[in-house]
């Protein structure tokens, strides 16, 4: 290398701290094991969706205010652009791509797509991450409850109307597949 190269020497440089840098972080994504290397300054949410291609959760402000980036990490929700991929290390992970199980989708997508609850389907991964996490500790919530629930969710497009209706919608599905199991 030319010694006066100094974009070749800086890119160099570059490597060689990102090769001394590297974590290796494993975690379970949506019922199976990954592990990858990655710069410990990762955000989950990139992690998700650059080293697992799992796109589905999106990223809106990077800031943690508008919800698009929701997933569920040990059973509650978090907003993975929030979170480093280091401390999401050996989690249990389900993202909206988790939500359909053998090419079936899942009640609450049923619930959204048939009560125009979605409308450019921005916000919509993290408002389904976030209404299954309500409706599997309150199955029946109150439409105040419903709001509550997706309060960290922002939403341009359906003005909320639809996405509570969608939100009933699916508590009404899942309490009756849950009543049709128990017969
Ligand atoms: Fe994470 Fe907006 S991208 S809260
Ligand atoms: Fe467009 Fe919610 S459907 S932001």
């Amino acid at each position: 290398m030319d010694r006066w190269n100094v974009k070749a020497m800086a890119e160099k440089n570059a490597q060689a701290v990102r090769a001394d840098e590297l974590t290796r972080v494993s975690m379970r994504v949506n019922r199976k094991e990954y592990s990858r290397e990655v710069e410990p300054r990762t955000l989950l949410v990139n992690f998700l969706r650059d080293e697992l291609n799992l796109t589905g959760t999106h990223v809106g402000c990077d800031t943690g205010h508008c919800g698009a980036c929701t997933i569920i990490m040990n059973g509650r929700t978090v907003k993975s652009c929030m979170v480093l991929a280091v401390q999401a290390q050996n989690a249990e992970i389900l993202t909206v791509e988790g939500l359909a199980e053998d090419e079936k989708l899942h009640p609450i997508q049923e619930a959204f797509m048939e009560n125009h609850g979605v409308q450019c389907g921005f916000c919509t991964p993290g408002i389904l991450m976030s209404s299954l996490f309500l409706l599997q500790r309150n199955p029946s919530p109150t439409e105040e409850e419903i709001r509550r629930g997706v309060d960290g969710n922002l939403c341009r497009c359906t003005g909320y109307l639809n996405v509570v209706k969608s939100m009933q919608a699916a508590a009404r599905l899942l309490l009756g597949g849950k009543r049709e199991a128990e017969t």
